[in-house]
């Protein structure tokens, strides 16, 4: 069995508060800038694609390519932001990466801003982050006083919303506009923040551009899959004995980390189902063995999203759980779209006849439902509240038919 115990992010021994320069640089921290800072800007993007580094935001999109984008493009000014938007129920890591290794970070965000030509960057968090905030703005007076600020990094804090993670709409919040989603294209690799190249990449993602900068693309490409290279930060909930955030290869499994990492679940219940993240669709138990990778997951209808998991156990009322993740989109959304304005409340409408008791049908209209609304959207927030209430009526159909009974099936509302 694959060995779980590769720690590129967080060190073996866990970190209470944040990590100070000295500590960082102790185990090798800041050497990516010091080889890169005066280097071939080109040279740096090239180890990026060489590495295969995936974003970690959620979406897995290659984060080579998307510098490409910014490195490009012709403009007197150029951004990087570090998105540490972190709102998703269930997922921690992003919060947890800011508060104990700012330095990490924002070494990964001025890697961006060197590689991409940008002349300032922000580490962009949400208004309830006081620790994260601190400990960043420590982190940022070391570097500064060290002289390693090759560029000026700004803190700035969106709402606490979930939609406020979404890159454009950081963007719009960094400018004290709402933190609403952009119609794309374009994309903020074209015209971003304040309309210049815009580079924004999830705090993880750049914690990894930090430690690839520093020990290669091979030494981060050997780790992993065939598509899907590195480690990954994953958050376990409270129903396993050890709930908390833990690092595992790609590669490795959720058998491994609810039972190697979180050492099994609470009181002796047994395992149903596994939601990877809250926007993705469910995981049976018979698929605990099954690598953990882009590749391995999305046959199975899945993928491993931001790494916030929810276990599904015998006692879990798999009806109750699909409605409350419809009303958190549902509640989420940003009313900008009316195709997502409708979807989220007519899934919530829906499942909530089906829990009632009140007969089939339900299921038709949602896939319908979920056909007609995908790509519909400014952002991907309508795929993302699609993606679990479909896999749960494939994955629990039989709880669903149970709850929904023999009765006639609920009118369609309008919205
Ligand atoms: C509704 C919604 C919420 C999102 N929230 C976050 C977030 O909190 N943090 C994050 O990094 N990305 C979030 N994303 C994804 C970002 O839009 C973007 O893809 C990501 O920051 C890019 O970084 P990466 O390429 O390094 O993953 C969200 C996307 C959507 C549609
Ligand atoms: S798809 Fe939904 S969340 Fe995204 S911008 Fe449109 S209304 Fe807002």
């Amino acid at each position: 069995m694959r060995r779980v115990d590769t720690k590129l992010l967080l060190p073996e021994r866990a970190q209470t508060g944040p990590e100070s320069l000295a500590e960082y640089r102790a185990r090798g921290g800041g050497e990516g800038l010091a080889k890169w800072r005066d280097g071939d800007p080109a040279a740096l993007l090239g180890e990026i694609e060489r590495a295969q580094l995936r974003g970690r935001g959620g979406a897995s999109f290659p984060t080579a390519r998307k510098w490409q984008l910014a490195a490009g493009a012709v403009a007197d000014q150029k951004f990087v932001v570090a998105n540490g938007g972190e709102h998703e129920p269930g997922s921690d890591k992003d919060r947890n990466l800011v508060a104990t290794h700012p330095h990490a970070v924002l070494e990964g965000l001025l890697l961006a801003g060197r590689a991409t030509g940008a002349s300032k960057g922000y580490l962009y968090l949400i208004e309830d982050m006081h620790t994260q905030r601190a400990a960043a703005e420590r982190a940022l007076q070391e570097l500064g006083d060290a002289g390693l600020l090759t560029m000026p990094i700004e803190i700035a804090c969106g709402p606490t919303t979930y939609v406020a993670g979404e890159e454009t709409a950081a963007l719009n919040a960094i400018e004290g506009k709402p933190a609403k989603p952009r119609k794309k294209p374009p994309f903020p690799g074209e015209a971003g923040l304040f309309g210049k190249p815009t580079t924004v990449n999830n705090v993880e993602t750049l914690a990894h551009v930090a430690w690839i900068a520093r020990r290669g693309a091979a030494a981060f490409a050997a780790i992993g899959t065939a598509e899907s290279k590195g480690t990954l930060l994953f958050t376990l909930p409270d129903t396993v004995q050890r709930p908390g955030v833990y690092e595992l290869p790609f590669g490795a499994t959720y058998r491994q980390l609810i039972d190697e990492c979180g050492g099994g679940l609470r009181d002796g219940r047994t395992l149903r189902a596994i939601l990877p993240a809250m926007s993705c669709g469910f995981l049976m138990a018979e698929h605990l063995d099954v690598p953990i990778a882009y590749e391995t997951l999305r046959p199975l209808g899945t993928s491993p999203g931001c790494g916030g998991v929810r276990l599904v156990d015998e006692t879990t009322d798999v009806v109750a759980l699909t409605v409350e993740i419809a009303e958190f989109f549902m509640r989420e959304q940003c009313g900008q779209c009316p195709p997502c304005r409708m979807q989220t409340n007519q899934f919530v409408h829906f499942l909530k006849a089906a829990q009632a008791g009140k007969g089939p049908g339900y299921a038709e209209k949602i896939t319908k439902l979920a056909d007609f609304s995908r790509k519909k959207g400014f952002c991907s927030l309508i795929e993302m509240a699609a993606a679990p209430v479909l896999g749960a009526l494939s994955c629990f159909a039989d709880d669903f038919a149970r709850a929904a009974g023999p009765g006639a099936p609920p009118a369609p509302q309008e919205n």
